[in-house]
């Protein structure tokens, strides 16, 4: 007796169709998984053994064989235990033929039948209904992420037991629905807690406007992670489509259960410095989203710049420019979206103090441009803003709130966020900090008093080209946070200020080795 049981896969963030055939006759124990399973797949064989054996099915004397179709597709992960179990007890005749038709199957059994999440479930309800499949039965815990997919029942299956009953029609269960968290009542921490900093927060809010990389330089102690965990709340609330987008990503890197089944708000990621590259970009064996990816239409958060690894700021330069990650494979290359607005901070030198008035800075020469030259060149390149911060004296932290809240500044992005969605209409370009340098020609032209101030200052800091491209850029989003449709002086004159740097580099040649 042969059985055809609709399961899936996963390609990055895809989701596509697998047939699970289960072929069952009697005679020798004999129990094969063939379709280019890996190792984890392998495994179903144990589970789906000893689940069965729990509801009195004794499988060890048949001869069962298993193939998942398109054999050419990689499988990965613990998910066809509940297919081919399914597909086992329709071979068995404990399940009525028929039953399991239009319906897709994916889940982890436990040794005593019980379903267990897995991750994925999220693309692979979208794929289903492409497939023109009607209802898909899950694990209880990934039931609200499938939930979020429109035009498919989703049924939430607890174990074994309750799955026969539920397909012979003994037992009912209510398709889960959608329920997105609530967060509306979390408190975001606000821009206002910030004491002083209006020069940083200003940043934030250019930062957020024209999603132009950020880095902050400034002593410890004064702020730099406090500002920056605040920039989500300065940015525009997610679009369904970009909700659903991240929640794909967080569907596939087993996250998004504990999310209430869809991501809604921005993601802030925060990886720590010694992360490794896998952990930052993706991969592995069985490819999971990185700490790149799950930023994607959020905040990534890298502090203590110069302290990464090499390799790992080498390989945020594809994320960076192409905004997605691919991961190549053997026998095929799949990609994972990386959309994110990246905010670093570092000291301006090894002991950190350096600039700072209240403090005597330890360092030689040297080392601060050892301390310097671990942030690279082309990393430097991606961040349009870089600031210092310098600690708020006394008098001000004492005050009872900082000036300029969230929701001001918010407002401001938004307007300027819509401007630039005119400005760009129709192109793959959406905001002024992903201009690229033709579309800094055509969209930044700067008054003969501005051109000069810019030569001055190319000459005073030494300015490269691409570094003038991006003081350019960023006059532009400072004009659209002022409604100017032409860029003034007064604005290019701010953005020459963020150019933290260059100016150190100015103060402190030696400490910048060519
Ligand atoms: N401008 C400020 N306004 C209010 N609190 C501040 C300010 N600067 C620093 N703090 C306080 O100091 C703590 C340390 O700041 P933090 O952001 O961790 O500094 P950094 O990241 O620069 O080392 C914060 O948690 C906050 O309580
Ligand atoms: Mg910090």
């Amino acid at each position: 007796m042969s059985v055809k049981v609709t399961s899936g896969v996963l390609a990055g963030i895809d989701g596509l169709m697998v047939d699970v055939e289960v072929d069952m006759h009697g005679g020798v124990g004999h129990f094969d998984i063939v379709g280019l399973p890996e190792a984890s797949v392998r495994e179903s064989r144990v589970r789906v053994t000893s689940a069965l054996r729990q509801l009195g099915h004794r499988i060890t004397s048949r001869w069962i064989t298993v193939n998942l179709a398109p054999a050419d597709l990689r499988k990965t992960g613990s998910l066809y235990d509940l297919p081919i179990a399914v597909g086992v007890l329709a071979c068995m005749d404990e399940i009525p033929t028929r039953s399991t038709d239009g319906k897709m199957f994916v889940g982890e059994l436990s040794l005593d039948g019980e379903l267990r999440p897995v991750p994925g479930v999220l693309p692979m309800a979208a794929a289903a209904i492409k497939a023109g499949i009607g209802e898909i039965l899950v694990p209880v815990e990934n039931a609200r992420e499938a939930a979020v997919v429109s035009g498919i029942r989703t049924v939430a299956i607890r174990d074994l037991t309750s799955l026969i009953r539920y397909l012979a029609g003994d037992l009912s269960i209510e398709p889960t629905v959608s329920s997105p968290p609530d967060t509306t009542h979390i408190q975001m921490p606000d821009l206002a807690d910030v004491r002083g900093q209006a020069h940083v927060k200003r940043a934030l809010e250019i930062a957020a406007a024209g999603r132009h990389n950020l880095l902050m330089i400034g002593p410890p102690g004064c702020g730099k992670t406090m500002l920056a965990r605040r920039i989500v709340s300065i940015l525009p609330p997610m679009t369904y489509g970009e909700s659903l987008e991240t929640s794909r990503i967080y569907s596939v890197a087993g996250l998004l259960r504990h999310r209430g089944g869809l991501v809604t708000d921005r993601p802030f990621r925060t990886p720590h410095h010694r992360a490794s590259s896998a952990s930052i970009v993706g991969g592995g064996p069985n490819p999971r989203p990185g700490e790149v990816s799950l930023a994607h239409n959020g905040v990534l958060f890298m502090d203590e710049l110069p302290e990464w690894k090499r390799e790992v700021l080498e390989v945020l330069r594809q994320p960076l420019e192409e905004r997605v990650v691919t991961i190549s494979r053997v026998r095929y290359g799949l990609s994972f979206p990386a959309d994110f607005l990246l905010i670093a901070a570092m000291n301006p030198c090894r002991c950190g103090y350096l600039g700072d008035s209240r403090h005597e800075c330890s360092c030689t020469t040297t080392e601060i441009a050892r301390y310097r030259s671990r942030v690279s060149g082309p990393l430097l390149d991606r961040i349009d803003l870089q600031v210092e911060v310098s600690p708020v004296p006394f008098r001000e932290l004492s005050a009872a709130t900082g000036r300029g809240t969230s929701g001001e500044a918010a407002e401001r992005v938004l307007a300027a966020a819509k401007i630039q969605a005119d400005r760009f209409k129709g192109s793959a370009v959406l905001f002024n900090g992903r201009m690229d340098s033709p579309g800094v020609r055509r969209n930044c032209a700067v008054p003969p008093e501005a051109e000069t101030l810019l030569e001055h200052s190319m000459d005073r800091l030494g300015l490269s080209a691409r570094a003038l491209d991006r003081i350019l850029k960023v006059a532009r989003t400072i004009a659209d946070l002022d409604l100017c449709e032409r860029i003034r002086t007064e604005h290019v004159a701010e953005a020459i200020q963020y150019r933290m740097l260059d100016r150190l580099k100015g103060q402190f040649p030696q400490a910048f080795p060519a």
